[in-house]
């Protein structure tokens, strides 16, 4: 397995490989990597066959993050990573520094963004207005660089899923998208490399996303007739915040698809939602 860390190195592998008609596989990551990342090596490598490569990238980008946010905590360990993503059969590691995916020269700083406008408003959107921004412009540039013929996404991020296939549609990127189920601990709360965050009871208190998404499972299959969005955000609201540390940032009932908000919830409606536990902000979303 190759560590790559210039740009200009990736291009030049990608083009190799191309010219030779080796297919290849990108996962795009922040690292720390966790079962639900490698969950989505898995799929690519399921996609692309033994000949095929699986380049998994790990950056953690900054122009993503608002300036109140995690980016300088974010939890970083490159070796451990390596090891996890080499056990897992991945062909390369491209692990590109700030200087070079964000050039502050003094000939020009970098000052070229992609924004999706439509999918991109609501939810986390609304919450961390400049982070789809910074998802979809480091996005492109990863496929510009790795140039993949398929890109495995989680469907833990499920908004972000689908403003990064409606880019990709948009563009044109010649590629495909593949998104892939979200990945549990044993318990029910989705694996995040934020979890790593939660200390002492908060790790029980995360399982509030969970339970939530599972009540108003349980509320759509008992009720034959569509259910108002408000009576059920109220509802699952207090069950939330039951939980001494956790606050609702939000809840939102939408049609798959077009992320459009539904005010009436039935079996097949998505539910999403983020939550502070503790000053964890954690997100998860299921379909109903
Ligand atoms: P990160 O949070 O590291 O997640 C990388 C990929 O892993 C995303 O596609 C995310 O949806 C997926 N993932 C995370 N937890 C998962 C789980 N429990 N089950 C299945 N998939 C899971 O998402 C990002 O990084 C960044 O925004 C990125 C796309 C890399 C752009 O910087």
């Amino acid at each position: 397995m190759q560590l790559v860390q210039s740009i200009s190195l990736m291009q030049r592998r990608a083009r190799l490989w191309a010219q030779a008609g080796i297919g290849v596989g990108l996962v795009p990551t922040m690292g720390y990597l966790h079962e639900g990342h490698l969950s989505l090596v898995r799929r690519a490598r399921r996609t692309l066959g033994t000949k095929g490569k699986v380049v998994v990238s790990i950056y953690v980008n900054p122009t993503q993050f608002s300036p109140t946010e995690d980016f300088s905590r974010y939890p970083r360990d490159l070796k451990r990573d390596m090891k996890l993503c080499r056990d897992a059969g991945v062909d390369a590691v491209f692990a590109p520094r700030d200087q070079e995916m964000y050039p502050n020269q003094p000939c020009g700083a970098f000052s070229t963004y992609v924004a999706e406008e439509m999918l991109s408003k609501g939810m986390e959107g609304s919450s961390r207005p400049t982070h789809f921004r910074g998802v979809t412009t480091v996005v492109a540039k990863l496929f510009n660089i790795v140039q993949p013929r398929v890109a495995v996404f989680g469907a833990k991020d499920f908004q972000q899923a689908a403003i990064v296939r409606r880019m990709v549609r948009d563009l044109n990127f010649p590629l495909k998208i593949i998104v892939a189920p979200t990945y549990r601990e044993p318990d029910g709360l989705a694996m995040s490399s934020r979890n790593r965050y939660l200390r002492g009871d908060l790790r029980q208190q995360a399982l509030a996303l969970w339970h939530a998404i599972k009540r108003a499972r349980a509320v759509t299959a008992q009720n034959s007739k569509p259910v108002p969005a408000s009576r059920l955000k109220a509802q699952l609201k207090t069950m939330i915040e039951s939980q001494p540390s956790a606050r609702l940032d939000y809840v939102e009932f939408f049609e798959p698809e077009t992320l459009n908000r539904s005010e009436k919830v039935t079996r097949g409606t998505h539910m999403a939602l983020a939550v502070f536990v503790g000053k964890t902000r954690l997100i998860d979303n299921g379909r109903l």
